[in-house]
């Protein structure tokens, strides 16, 4: 029987878990031979960034700590743009909730469709994988992984292994002039966890991306003294309260004082460095590895999804993000059928040129309505080649669009706003207290 490998049970991994758990129910679906699956994961339960984690450093059994979500981190973009078409809040929550849920409301939203899919016994908890290899003569994979509970190295084969290890836990972390004697904390987003830390304090926010704007938000939100945020490529644009301002980059610090490249300075108590995260699989074999940046045309894979080299490895949810679980999803739903030989795949020369001619698409994107639509066009195209249940791509790139404009009118109040679901058509309603207002982000207050 065909043995095929899952590194990872976050949202990617439980999509393709699914996506076999799908085919496995179909009976319907004649002539297919269901893979022996092993999905291996480290933490002690499935979820991957959604399972919060108070750890930074180290977990306790020494691996880096994946979780880069912190406390009070409420979902950035609408809900209904990440549903799930067989599985929606409504059928998860039995009534229509708010479109920006906090982080677990989100969380209990993926494990419910896992659990309800019968594939717990798949996944090997507390498992590390540390290295993958591949044998030309074989034709298979070698996986050895270490079992933290038992205490115990193994060594399986495969025949296909899908990585869904994730991108944001390994952070890119830029120094500057004076990081060295800066008598305060310099921390990277990955160890934040709780904006109350920074309460009273003056806080410099490095980055113009997501994580800087929702940290700075969070600071504000918290009791910070002041925020600034210092970013290279011009700056975010928010209208921002009173409390937070937008800098250039930092040319350097003197003790406590930061110094920008416009000539300006400011006092400082503490500094976030948002500044993203890189591709990291130290747990691939050298001609294995993806070599890939956060784009939404990823680098070395066919569809975004197979390994251009090896056929017989498949990469999910490495794409630079707008779409999320429903991607990651129809990405599964490929990879599954690649595996399963419903889908066959053009030469390498093809693919090669596919990839190249897709990044060049993206390279023509005019601005992030241009992106919103790529990803999209990108999301569709998976779903058509596929038996995933077709849902309204057309639907979700205006939403993200709407929420957009949202957040130019207004960064603290756009996760007030409601917004129509693809799978129900309900429209979602306002939650019972304003974004700016809800300190307390637990499932049952804002269920309640
Ligand atoms: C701070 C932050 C906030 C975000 N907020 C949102 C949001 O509001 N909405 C949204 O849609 N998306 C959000 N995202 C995007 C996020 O990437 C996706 O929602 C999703 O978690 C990606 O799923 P994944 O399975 O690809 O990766 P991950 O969630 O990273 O899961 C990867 C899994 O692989 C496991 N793993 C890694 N290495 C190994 C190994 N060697 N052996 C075994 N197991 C391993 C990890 O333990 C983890 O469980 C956010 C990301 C960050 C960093
Ligand atoms: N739910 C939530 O509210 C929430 C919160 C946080 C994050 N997220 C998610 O987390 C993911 C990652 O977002 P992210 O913001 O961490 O990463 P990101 O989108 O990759 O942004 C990285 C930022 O770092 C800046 N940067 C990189 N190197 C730098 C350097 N040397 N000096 C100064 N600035 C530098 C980049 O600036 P340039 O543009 O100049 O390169 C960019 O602004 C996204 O999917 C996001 O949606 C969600």
């Amino acid at each position: 029987m065909t043995r095929v490998a899952i590194i990872g049970a976050g949202p990617s991994g439980l999509s393709q878990l699914r996506a076999f758990a799908t085919a496995r129910d179909n009976e319907s679906v004649e002539g297919t031979e269901i893979p022996d699956i092993v999905c291996y994961e480290k933490q002690s339960d499935w979820g991957g960034l959604w399972n919060y984690n108070w750890r930074t450093g180290l977990d306790e059994n020494g691996e880096p700590v994946h979780a880069s979500m912190y406390r009070y981190l409420w979902s950035n973009g609408p809900k209904e743009c990440l549903e799930f078409i067989d599985y929606s809040f409504e059928d998860h929550f039995g009534r229509p909730i708010g479109s920006f849920p906090p982080r677990p409301v989100l969380a209990d939203y993926i494990k419910g469709r896992a659990e309800k899919s019968n594939i717990r016994e798949l996944v090997r908890f507390n498992t590390s994988v540390r290295d993958v290899s591949f044998d030309q003569a074989t034709d298979q994979f070698t996986i050895v992984s270490h079992d933290h509970v038992a205490q115990s190295t193994t060594n399986d084969l495969f025949d296909y292994v899908i990585v869904a290890s994730g991108h944001f836990s390994f952070p890119n972390m830029p120094e500057y002039p004076g990081y060295d004697t800066f008598p305060g904390r310099i921390i990277h987003a990955h160890d934040y966890r709780d904006a109350t830390e920074f309460s009273g304090q003056n806080v410099l926010v490095m980055g113009a991306s997501y994580s800087a704007e929702d940290i700075a938000s969070q600071c504000w939100k918290y009791g910070a003294a002041s925020v600034t945020c210092t970013s290279r490529n011009g700056p975010m644009g928010f209208d921002w309260p009173e409390g937070i301002t937008e800098k250039p980059i930092i040319t350097h610090l003197e003790g406590r004082t930061a110094h920008f490249t416009d000539g300006t300075s400011t006092e400082i108590d503490a500094i976030i460095s948002c500044t993203g995260y890189k591709h990291h699989f130290p747990f691939m074999a050298d001609d294995l590895k993806l070599h890939a940046t956060n784009r939404l045309a990823t680098e070395m894979l066919y569809r975004g999804v197979i390994f251009q080299p090896n056929n017989k490895l498949m990469y999910l949810g490495m794409q630079d993000q707008w779409y999320t679980f429903n991607m990651f999803d129809v990405q599964a739903w490929y990879a599954r059928d690649v595996i399963m030989g419903r889908i066959t795949l053009p030469s390498q020369g093809e693919q090669a040129q596919w990839i190249a001619d897709f990044a060049a698409s993206e390279d023509d994107i005019a601005d992030d309505y241009g992106a919103i639509d790529f990803q999209g066009a990108y999301t569709r195209d998976l779903m058509e080649q596929t038996d995933y249940p077709n849902f309204d791509t057309g639907l979700i790139d205006q939403t993200f669009k709407n929420w957009k404009k949202h957040k130019k009118e207004s960064i603290m109040g756009y996760r007030d706003n409601g917004h129509q679901s693809p799978v129900t058509g309900t429209v979602a309603p306002a939650h019972h207290t304003s974004w700016v207002e809800a300190l307390d982000d637990s499932l049952e207050t804002f269920l309640g």
